[in-house]
Order: structure tokens, then C-alpha cells, then sequence
């Protein structure tokens, strides 16, 4: 197991390339499963969730292979339906393998996904939409069995707007005989990225962005090369760390636009920010005010995903804020080991209280989760002395080369095995 050793207050200079995004590659592994021809995912991010996500295809019959960064699946050969428990229960994005199993062998068997332990995830949307689609669904000793002749395009209407479901309806959708009309649909980057993917492929889809997303089946789909968009959560919390920290960052290859809520919330901190393209330029004189009120929505709304790394950046500041997760129940299980670093806050609910305390102190804590872990080190880097950080395996499912990237804008970071 590993940890990271923070000497916190040490302000941040430079500039951060930016991975592709997580959220977005792994539905496109799922999605490179609906041909037989050969699928190239560029510049794939060493995230242990990619790993887990080419091990899930690898189950299947296909052989995936890492070219550098860059991922290719050939399925020619895949004849599996059925997804050990092993692997979803590792990763909570083996549910977009319903959506593509379906569309490919007309059957799918997975056991019930995993993924963060941030509450309850149910998958009702999802099995509900495919059921609209003419999917025969049994739920039985923890596999979810799906059967199916031919997809039929149906209208189906999302109560909620849920990112996996839209994206499994796309999957599902795809190759379906007709045309599906998807209405509250989730608006999020990721499933723009998606739609594009799927139109490479040859696919019929529009409205991504929008709550109406239409689909036209198409007959068949080819092999494709493809590009994903840049992780706007990754550039999220270098933005956060380097609010917390001061100095001045530049982060590379997110449209504004795709965090502004972030953006508008770091502005009410006090930091300077500038956006031109696809670049973004935080300055902060790590002395901040806290943001009075946030709620964490669907997309455009603040991403339930950068929750914890701006709850640490208030726990700093100076003031009160209150954070109000809408999305996730248990997103707050990180709260205890930043309250080991002196943080003043307390959690009702759904609601944060914070009272901000200028500046935390270091402490030995332990990440729970992804995005608590993030936060804990951000809450590391701006705190005066020195924190361990431990258990680093929920990190790494989704930030590759976080110390490398932290130590060149000067962070004193170090990874140890223990
Ligand atoms: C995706 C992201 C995750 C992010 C989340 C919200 C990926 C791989 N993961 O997760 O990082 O935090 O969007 O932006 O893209 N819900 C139901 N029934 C369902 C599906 C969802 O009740 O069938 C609820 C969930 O419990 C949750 C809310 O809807 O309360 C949002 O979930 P959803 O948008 O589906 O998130 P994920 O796709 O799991």
C-alpha cells in the first residue's frame, strides 16, 4: 500500500497538462465492443479504472492492448456475454457494458457494479430505459440477467438526468431498429464526447449537451480512431489546489465553459481567472474567503465530482460556507480526516457547515474514496506541516501522475510504499 508524504505551504507555479477524461473513456471502452473492427482510443490516462475496464473486455474474448498511452481493442473474437463480479464490483462502469453486450450478443450477465462507496447507486434508470427498448430483464442471486431480440427505438423519459443511463440508452440505442428519442437526458461533456465517438463509428446520434437526444439505428458500425476530451475534473482540482496553495496555474486543454460553475465559485473565493480557448490561468494569494452557499447539481450545476476538493479549499478560508451535496448520500465520508487536520465543520445530512479556520495543520489521514482522497491532498498541500496520506488506491482510479504533476508546480510530494 502506498502513501503520499505532503510538507504543506508551498504555493504552486506552472502549467498542468491535462489527461483525457476518465468519465469519458470509460464508456468509450464499453462502446468499442459494438463493432468487430478494430477500435483506437488515443492517450488513454494510466488510471487504474481504464485497467479494470481493458481487463472487463479481455473477460469477453477481446484482446486489448496498450500501444504507450494509447488503447486497442480488437473483438473480433469475443463470444462472452457474462461479467464476473470480480471486476464490477471493482468498478461501478461495468453497467455501461449492459448497453453494448445488448447491441453486440443480444444478452448480457453482470453482476451487480461497485465502484466509490458514496451511498446508494441505483441502477433503476438504466434498467428501466432498456426494458423500453424491448430488453427482457431478471435480477437474480446478485447478476442482473438482460435478453433481448431485436432493439426497438422507443421514446424514453429519464425522471432523472442520469449520466450512465443516458449513456447506456446511447449504447443500447445505437444499432436499435428505429429511432429513439431520449428526453431528460443528462447534459454532461462526457456524453457529447460519447455521441462524437459513436459518430465516428458511423452511428446516427444528436442532441447530446441537450435534454433531448436522438438516436437513428444505423445497421452497422466500423472501427475508429478517436481523440477523448481532456478530464475538466482533473483540471478542476489543480485549479482547487492551486487556490488553496496560492500562486499562479495554468491548466491545459478544458474549455472554460465546461467548469464555470467551478470557475464562478473559485472568482467568489478571490482568485483571479482567465480563460482563452481551451486554456484556463488561476491566481490566487492563498489567503481566500469562503464561498457562502454551494449545491452540487447535474451538469451545468457544481459537479457533485469537485464537491470535496472545494469543501478542503473552505475549510481554509476564512468565513462560513455551507455545502449541500444533492447527489450522492455518504459524500461526506472524508469530513473526519480533514477535521484530523483542524477543520471546523460538521455534517447534517445532505449539508456541510463550515466555519473556515484560515489555514489547517498536517495529520495522518486516510483516503476513502476518489474524490475524498483528492480532497485530502489538496487539504495537505496548503496546510502548515507535514501529513501522510494514506491508502492511495482510490486515487489512482482516476488521476495518473498526480505527485509528478503536483512536484512540477512545486509541491514537496512524495509517494512511499509501506
Ligand atoms: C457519473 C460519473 C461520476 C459522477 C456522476 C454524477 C462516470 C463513469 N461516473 O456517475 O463520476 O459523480 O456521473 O455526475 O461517468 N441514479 C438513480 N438510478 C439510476 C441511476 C442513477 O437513482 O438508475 C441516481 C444516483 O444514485 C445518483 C444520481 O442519480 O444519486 C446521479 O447518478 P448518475 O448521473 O447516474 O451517475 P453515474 O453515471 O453513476
Amino acid at each position: 500500500m502506498d502513501k503520499y508524504v505532503i510538507e504543506g505551504g508551498r504555493r504552486l507555479y506552472g502549467t498542468v497538462p491535462i489527461a483525457s477524461a476518465k468519465n469519458a473513456v470509460l464508456p468509450l471502452f464499453a462502446a468499442s465492443i459494438l463493432t468487430e473492427e478494430k477500435v483506437i482510443i488515443k492517450e488513454v490516462p494510466a488510471i487504474s479504472d481504464a485497467l479494470c475496464m481493458a481487463q472487463i473486455l479481455r473477460e469477453l474474448g477481446a484482446d486489448v492492448r496498450f500501444c504507450g498511452s494509447d488503447v486497442v481493442v480488437d473483438s473480433q473474437n469475443a463470444t462472452s456475454h457474462v461479467i464476473s463480479s470480480v471486476l464490477t464490483k471493482e468498478l461501478r462502469s461495468s453497467v455501461f457494458m449492459l448497453g453494448s453486450l445488448l447491441t453486440r450478443f443480444h444478452r448480457a450477465r453482470i453482476a451487480y457494479p461497485g465502484g466509490c462507496d458514496i451511498g446508494l447507486r441505483p441502477i433503476d434508470l438504466h434498467l428501466s430505459a432498456l426494458k423500453r427498448l424491448g430488453v427482457v430483464i431478471r435480477e437474480r442471486g446478485g447478476y442482473i440477467h438482460c435478453s433481448c431480440g431485436t432493439l426497438r427505438g422507443t421514446d424514453i423519459l429519464l425522471d432523472f438526468p442520469s449520466v450512465g443511463a443516458t449513456e447506456n440508452i446511447l449504447l443500447a440505442a445505437v444499432k436499435a431498429e428505429g429511432v429513439t428519442t431520449v428526453s431528460g437526458a443528462a447534459k454532461e461533456p462526457e456524453i457529447i464526447d460519447l455521441q462524437n465517438f459513436l459518430n465516428a463509428m458511423g452511428a446516427r446520434v444528436s442532441g447530446a449537451g441537450t435534454d433531448v437526444i436522438t438516436i437513428e439505428g444505423v445497421k452497422t458500425l466500423h472501427g475508429v480512431e478517436y481523440l477523448p476530451m481532456k478530464d475538466r475534473i482533473e483540471a478542476g482540482t489543480f485549479l482547487i489546489a492551486c487556490a488553496a496553495c496560492g500562486g499562479e496555474v495554468e491548466v491545459c486543454g478544458v474549455k472554460g465553459e465546461n467548469i464555470s460553475s467551478l470557475l464562478h465559485k473559485l472568482r467568489e473565493n478571490g482568485c483571479k481567472i482567465h480563460t482563452k480557448n481551451d486554456k484556463i490561468v488561476l491566481e490566487s494569494t492563498g489567503r481566500l474567503r469562503c464561498n457562502r452557499r454551494i449545491e452540487t447539481m447535474p451538469f451545468p450545476g457544481f459537479p457533485t465530482d469537485l464537491q470535496a476538493q472545494i469543501t478542503a479549499l473552505n475549510c481554509g478560508c476564512e468565513g462560513g460556507a455551507l455545502i449541500v451535496e444533492n447527489l450522492f448520500e455518504t459524500r461526506f465520508k472524508y469530513v473526519p480526516e480533514l477535521q484530523k487536520m483542524g477543520a471546523d465543520i460538521q455534517v447534517k445530512g445532505k449539508t456541510a457547515f463550515i466555519r473556515g479556520v484560515g489555514r489547517l495543520h498536517g495529520a495522518t489521514v486516510v483516503a476513502g474514496d476518489l474524490r475524498g482522497g483528492a480532497a485530502l491532498v489538496l487539504a495537505a498541500l496548503a496546510a502548515e506541516g507535514v501529513s501522510d496520506v494514506l491508502d492511495l488506491s482510490h486515487v489512482d482510479r482516476g488521476y495518473a501522475d498526480l505527485q509528478d504533476k503536483l512536484k512540477n508546480l512545486g509541491a514537496e510530494i512524495r509517494r512511499v510504499r509501506i
